[in-house]
C-alpha cells in the first residue's frame, strides 16, 4: 500500500477529486483526508492534531495566524511538527487584520451590547479566510477548528469556512468528542503531547484590538476581577497622577496619526494600546449574550479600541447631518450584530459596508482626548468638514440664522402634537360637563 489507512474507496474511478488520490498495491484508488487545522499550540488544538490523524485518518496541516495576540507563536510550529503534521504555516496577518477588519469596525463604531469592541470576533473570519487559502493551495479536503459547542467562535468559523469553501468538510471535533478536561489531559499524555503543569488560571484570547479573559475566578460574576487577570492595562488607582492628552487625526473615517505623528495602521493601534493602557483606560467587565443563548461574564482590556471608537463617534457627530447620525446608529447596530453573530460574509454585511464606507468620506479631522486614572473624555474636536458653526449656536451675536423663522417652524413641527392634545382636552371637558 502506498497510502494511509483507506478512508473512502471508489470502485469506479470517476473522481470528484476531494483529497489525495493514492493507488494501493492492488491497483485500487484510495482517497485520504487532508485537513487544515487552525492551531494555537494549546492543549485543545494539539490534541486535535492527534485526533484528526487517528479518528479521521487524516493528514494534518496546521496554521497559526498572527493577529497581534502577542504570544510566542514560533513554538507552536515546532510543537505541531513534533506531533507529525504534514506541514505547518505561520501567517503574519496583522496588517490585513487592521485594514480589512478593524478599519470597517471603526467606521461602524462597532461595540456589541454597549460595551464590547468585538476584538476576538473580528479575527475569526480572517483566520477562516487564511485557512481556506491554504486548503486550496494544498488540495485539502477538510477544515478543522478547536471551538467548543458553547461559544460564539464555532458559529463564526463554521459559517465562514463553509461559505468560503463549500466543497470542503468543516469539522469541529472538540464539539463532538465528549472528553472532559481531565480525559483530554490523559489522552494528551498517551499521545506524547506536552501538558503544561502550571494550571492556567484563565482562558485568554487576544488580538491587536483587545484581550479577552475568561474562566477561573471570573466566572463568579459578583466578584471584581483579580488584579492578575489584566496585562495590558494598569489599575486606575496605579495610573499616573497627571492626566495625559492625546490627539487622534482621522482621514475618511480611519485614524492616521497620533499627536500629529503619522503612523502605520498597526503602529497607531500599538501606540494607543500602550498609552491608554498606562492610564488604566479600556477595562471592560460585562454580562454578554452569546449567540447560543448563554449569558456570560466577560472581561476585556481594549485600550486602543476604546479610545479610537470614542473619538471616531465624536467626530462623526461633528461632520454628519442629524439624519445621517441617527440613521447610521441603526446601521451600526445591525453591522455589529452581524459581525458578532458570525455573519461576516453575509451579503447584508457587505451592503451595510457600502453604506458605511460612503458615509465616511467627510469623517476627517481631529479629536482630543484626556486620559486619567481609568477615565476617558473627549475634550475637543475640529474638522475642515465641520457642520458645527460656533456663530450659529451663539445667543449674543447677529448671524445668518433668522430667528423669526423659528416661530413658523414650530407651528408646523408641532401641528399634529397640538391636534392630538386638543382632542384629548375637549374629550376631558365633555366628560366633566356630563358629570355636572
Ligand atoms: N465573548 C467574546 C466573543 O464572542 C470573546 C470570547 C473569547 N474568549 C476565548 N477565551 N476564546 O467574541
Amino acid at each position: 500500500m502506498l497510502c494511509y489507512k483507506n478512508v473512502v474507496k471508489f470502485k469506479n474511478a470517476v473522481w470528484k477529486v476531494r483529497g489525495i488520490i493514492q493507488i494501493s498495491n492492488t491497483g485500487e484508488q484510495i482517497m485520504t483526508e487532508k485537513f487544515v487545522l487552525a492551531y494555537s499550540g494549546g492543549l485543545d488544538t494539539s490534541v486535535l492534531i492527534k485526533y484528526l490523524q487517528e479518528k479521521y485518518d487524516a493528514q494534518v496541516i496546521t496554521v497559526t495566524v498572527d493577529v497581534g495576540q502577542q504570544e510566542d507563536l514560533t513554538s507552536a510550529g515546532e510543537k505541531a511538527r513534533k506531533l507529525g503534521v504534514l506541514k505547518h504555516y505561520h501567517i503574519d496577518a496583522k496588517d490585513e487584520f487592521v485594514t480589512d477588519y478593524i478599519y470597517p469596525a471603526i467606521k461602524a463604531n462597532a461595540i456589541y451590547e454597549g460595551k464590547y469592541p468585538i476584538s476576538t470576533t473580528l479575527s475569526r473570519p480572517l483566520i477562516a479566510k487564511k485557512m481556506v487559502e491554504i486548503a486550496e493551495k494544498e488540495g485539502a479536503t477538510g477544515l478543522a477548528h478547536g471551538c467548543t459547542g458553547r461559544g460564539n467562535d464555532q458559529v463564526r468559523f463554521d459559517i465562514t469556512l463553509s461559505s468560503l469553501a463549500p466543497d470542503k468538510k468543516v469539522a469541529a471535533p472538540v464539539r463532538e468528542w465528549g472528553m472532559t478536561r481531565d480525559e483530554e489531559i490523559e489522552y494528551a499524555k498517551t499521545k506524547g503531547i506536552h501538558v503544561s503543569t502550571a494550571a492556567k488560571k484563565y482562558s485568554i484570547d487576544a488580538s491587536i484590538w483587545g484581550r479577552a479573559i475568561e474562566c477561573g475566578l471570573l466566572e463568579d460574576a459578583s466578584q471584581e476581577p483579580p488584579v492578575d487577570a489584566y496585562e495590558w492595562t494598569v489599575a486606575p488607582e496605579d495610573a499616573p497622577d497627571e492626566p495625559e492628552y492625546v490627539t487622534i487625526q482621522f482621514e475618511g473615517g480611519v485614524p492616521v496619526a497620533v499627536n500629529g505623528e503619522k503612523m502605520t495602521p498597526l503602529e497607531l493601534i500599538e501606540t494607543l494600546n500602550k498609552t491608554a493602557g498606562k492610564h488604566g483606560v479600556g477595562r471592560i467587565d460585562h454580562i454578554e449574550d452569546r449567540l447560543v443563548g448563554i449569558k456570560s461574564r466577560e472581561v476585556y482590556e481594549c485600550p486602543a479600541a476604546t479610545v479610537i471608537l470614542e473619538a471616531h463617534k465624536d467626530l462623526e457627530k461633528m461632520v454628519m447631518t442629524r439624519h445621517e447620525v441617527l440613521f447610521k446608529q441603526q446601521v451600526d447596530a445591525e453591522w455589529v450584530f452581524l459581525a458578532y453573530a458570525g455573519l461576516w460574509v453575509d451579503p447584508l454585511k457587505e451592503d451595510l459596508d457600502a453604506f458605511i464606507n460612503r458615509s465616511q468620506e467627510n469623517v476627517t479631522g481631529e479629536v482630543r482626548l484626556k486620559l486619567f486614572k481609568g477615565g476617558l473624555q473627549v475634550v475637543g474636536r475640529s474638522s475642515p468638514m465641520s457642520l458645527y458653526d460656533k456663530n450659529l449656536a451663539n445667543y449674543n451675536i447677529k448671524t445668518s440664522f433668522n430667528q423669526s423663522y423659528s416661530h413658523g417652524f414650530i407651528e408646523l413641527w408641532g401641528l399634529q402634537t397640538r391636534m392630538y392634545n386638543a382632542l384629548k382636552h375637549s374629550a376631558k371637558k365633555q366628560q366633566e360637563n356630563k358629570k355636572t
